[in-house]
């Protein structure tokens, strides 16, 4: 029996908002998604009332769950500031969980500084370093870092897992050709996509490409949180974020929140690229997540056919921009057509040509990373 989506607004009718009024009639709901008994809608409010519509998302998401053939419901509290309205107040839970990770939880900010209902930072169970890819700025190849990047942990002997965390524009199933939708398990948690030896998850297996767009908000916590905790991982050494490009109030309230060992941030060597790796780096200064290094994509241009090197853009930049920082500099990738034509094609250089040079790259940056993470592995 398939699920439609006048059920489901049947269901949320049932809901009434803090302020009394059915939450159908509140004029807080995004279009409502149904496909294949799976459930996903955002409830946008003013971050200042963003609290108490915290308990109205877990009632909609019962109601939704209770609904027969309904496999899972992803709903998503957004929170938007209204111009002109107070910051939201802040707000004090119990600390999260960190035993475990002592040297990392004693570099981290006081829980929930962004007042977000979803702000938690306990630690994944299973995951032993939650790590993210960043950049400034968009397309300076992020996700073709982040994919290949877990696959160089991966053939260090680390068990890794992807989360394609850019809800607003998810690439990760174009990466990995990944076109299968999760199975769900017996605790109804989705069961992410085996792919290359690499546990994948993506927003981009559940909803199309273009409908991933109404997740769209300043805030979207909570589509991540369930990405990330309703998903059974399994064990993990390391799980890679790919982050939403750019340095704003979602990505922020994301390095906030996600319980991070660290961050890295990709750069081109342009300039203007460099000026927002270096906000990038100071988002995640911020929020205390050590920065685990600058990766330089795009570093120079190798020929297909000749393999010589270009350095068209001034190389070198985001060496010394490090240098500079004071964080690790990790390597440097070249602009190269055979990284460009496998990412594209769903097979990522470093699964497709293990023993080429491009692989080798991706093995050293894990390397340093991992030797990073090396207590945080050793202690899981
Ligand atoms: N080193 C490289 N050599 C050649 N092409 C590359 C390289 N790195 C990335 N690309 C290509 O550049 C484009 C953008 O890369 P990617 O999608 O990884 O960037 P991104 O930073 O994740 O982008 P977005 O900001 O949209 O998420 C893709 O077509 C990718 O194949
Ligand atoms: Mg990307």
């Amino acid at each position: 029996m398939s699920v439609t989506q006048q059920q489901v607004l049947e269901a949320l009718a049932s809901v009434r908002s803090p302020r009394g009024v059915a939450l159908t009639n509140a004029d807080v709901l995004s279009p409502v998604t149904v496909s294949d008994g799976k459930v996903f809608f955002s409830i946008n409010v003013d971050a200042t009332e963003a609290r108490a519509w915290e308990t109205v998302r877990a009632q909609a998401e019962g109601v939704v769950k209770a609904i027969p053939g309904v496999a899972s419901a992803m709903i998503a509290l957004t929170a938007e500031r209204k111009a002109g309205s107070p910051p939201p107040p802040p707000h004090r839970h119990a600390p999260g969980h960190t035993h475990g990770v002592a040297p990392v939880a004693a570099h981290r900010p006081p829980p929930n500084p962004a007042g977000s209902p979803m702000a938690r930072q306990s630690e994944i169970p299973g995951i032993a370093a939650v790590i993210a890819v960043a950049s400034g700025k968009g397309g300076v190849g992020k996700s073709t870092t982040a994919l290949n990047l877990a696959l160089g942990l991966r053939d260090l002997g680390l068990r890794v897992g992807l989360l394609d965390a850019d809800i607003y524009g998810p690439s990760v199933p174009r990466l990995t050709g990944i076109r299968e939708k999760p199975a769900l398990n017996a605790d109804r948690k989705m069961i992410p996509i085996e792919r290359f030896g690499l546990a994948v998850m993506s927003i981009g297996f559940l909803v199309e490409e273009d409908t991933a767009m109404i997740w769209r908000g300043p805030m979207v916590m909570s589509a991540i949180t369930q990405m990330l905790r309703d998903v059974a991982w399994g064990t993990l050494d390391v799980l890679v974020v790919d982050m939403p490009p750019g340095t704003g109030d979602a990505q922020l309230t994301l390095a906030q929140n996600v319980p991070l060992k660290g961050a890295i941030i990709v750069s081109t060597p342009q300039d203007l690229s460099l000026i927002d790796a270096r906000r990038g780096l100071a988002m995640f200064t911020k929020v205390n997540v050590p920065v685990l290094g600058i990766v330089e994509n795009m570093s120079y241009f190798q020929c297909p056919h000749c393999g010589t090197r270009s350095d068209i853009f001034g190389h070198g930049g985001a060496r010394h921009e490090a240098e500079r920082l004071g964080v690790p500099f990790l390597g440097e990738i070249p602009l190269h057509m055979a990284i460009r034509a496998t990412s594209d094609s769903g097979n990522p250089i470093v699964a497709s040509e293990p023993d080429g040079p491009h692989a080798a790259i991706y093995r050293a940056i894990g390397a340093k990373v991992r030797d990073q993470l090396r207590d945080a592995i050793a202690a899981a």
